[in-house]
């Protein structure tokens, strides 16, 4: 299937629903048992349509990003959108080529679609430096497009006014329950900038309760309760989403989230009544330290 996109006034676009890769490959280091299971996920994966896949250096110390030049090796490279994060402790810019390099040798690429700071620069980064070489790599075409992530909106702000490209995404906590995003602004500043807000755990890794609400507005569409959840998120403006599966099943039941809109009412009324939400992400809340203020 063709997964609808959204594109920026600036071009750029990405599929509503993309693959994330965390936990496949292993968690903080590597684990090559399931690396076939994974490996098939991936290309049943891109036969059913995904075409934004999203991994990082630090998914399985690199063997995620192994596992996806893998299973796209022989693919045609211009259907994928492919983003990898750099490390907060990587952004320094030699520390950053040295990963960049690194990366792509993982991908068996020569390029990335979009390089993500992973969260905001560690403390005592050169801010200046860090932007100028993400800059450069758009320059040489080792990387099309940057973006960021886990970043508040002055984090965000400050981030771009040292960048000539712009940072076409902020990856970042939402779903249902986790309304950070919404709390701190970062939403609000994606839609007045034209920026992608990426939902990162979009399915509260499967946790999310099966509220009234989502029963009733499931009943209502003819759509599984994670079709709501999943659809709540993208039928908002700026707004797209990563799910992590390794299951086609979960892969055909979350597709189809993607092809239809909610009612706006239908929105505010999850936003309104979706119970236990939490103002702050208790992953990644945003005001984490850092040498710029969140
Ligand atoms: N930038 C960041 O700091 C950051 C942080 C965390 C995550 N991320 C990105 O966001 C992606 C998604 O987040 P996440 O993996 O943490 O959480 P998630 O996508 O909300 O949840 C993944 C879990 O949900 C299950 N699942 C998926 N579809 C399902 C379905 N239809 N029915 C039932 N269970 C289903 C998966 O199991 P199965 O495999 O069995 O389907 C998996 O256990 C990550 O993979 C990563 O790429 C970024």
């Amino acid at each position: 299937m063709i997964i609808p996109i959204k594109t920026l006034n600036n071009g750029f676009s990405l599929p509503v629903y993309g693959l994330g890769l965390w936990q496949m490959g292993g968690r903080a280091e590597a684990d090559t048992t399931n690396d076939a299971r994974e490996i098939g996920a991936l290309v049943g994966a891109a036969e059913l349509g995904i075409a934004h896949f999203d991994t990082a250096e630090q998914y399985a110390a690199g063997h995620s990003e192994e596992l996806l030049g893998q299973a796209l090796k022989g693919a045609d490279r211009a259907r994928f959108t492919i983003a990898t994060k750099v490390s907060p402790w990587n952004h320094h810019p030699e520390a950053m080529e040295t990963a960049l390099d690194a990366s792509l040798k993982r991908l068996q690429m020569d390029y990335v679609d979009l390089y993500i700071l992973h969260r905001f620069p560690d403390a005592g980064t050169p801010l200046p430096a860090a932007m100028e070489q993400l800059n450069r790599f758009v320059e040489d075409g080792r990387v099309r497009h940057i973006g960021v992530s886990n970043c508040s909106a002055a984090r965000f702000s400050y981030l771009q006014n040292l960048s000539q490209h712009p940072l076409v995404c902020n990856q970042l906590h939402y779903n249902a329950q986790v309304r950070e995003v919404e709390t701190s602004g970062v939403l609000a500043q994606c839609q007045q900038q034209d920026v992608l807000l990426v939902a990162w755990r979009p399915l509260q890794k499967g946790a999310l309760a099966d509220a009234p609400i989502i029963s009733e507005l499931a009943a209502k569409y003819g759509k599984s309760s994670v079709q709501i959840m999943l659809n709540w998120l993208i039928s908002q403006p700026n707004v797209v989403t990563i799910a992590k599966t390794s299951s086609l099943a979960h892969l055909q039941e979350n597709l189809g989230a993607t092809t239809w809109q909610m009612e706006a009412e239908d929105i505010e009324r999850i936003r309104a009544e979706y119970p236990d939400q939490r103002q702050v992400s208790e992953a990644i809340a945003l005001n984490y330290p850092a040498d710029v203020p969140a």
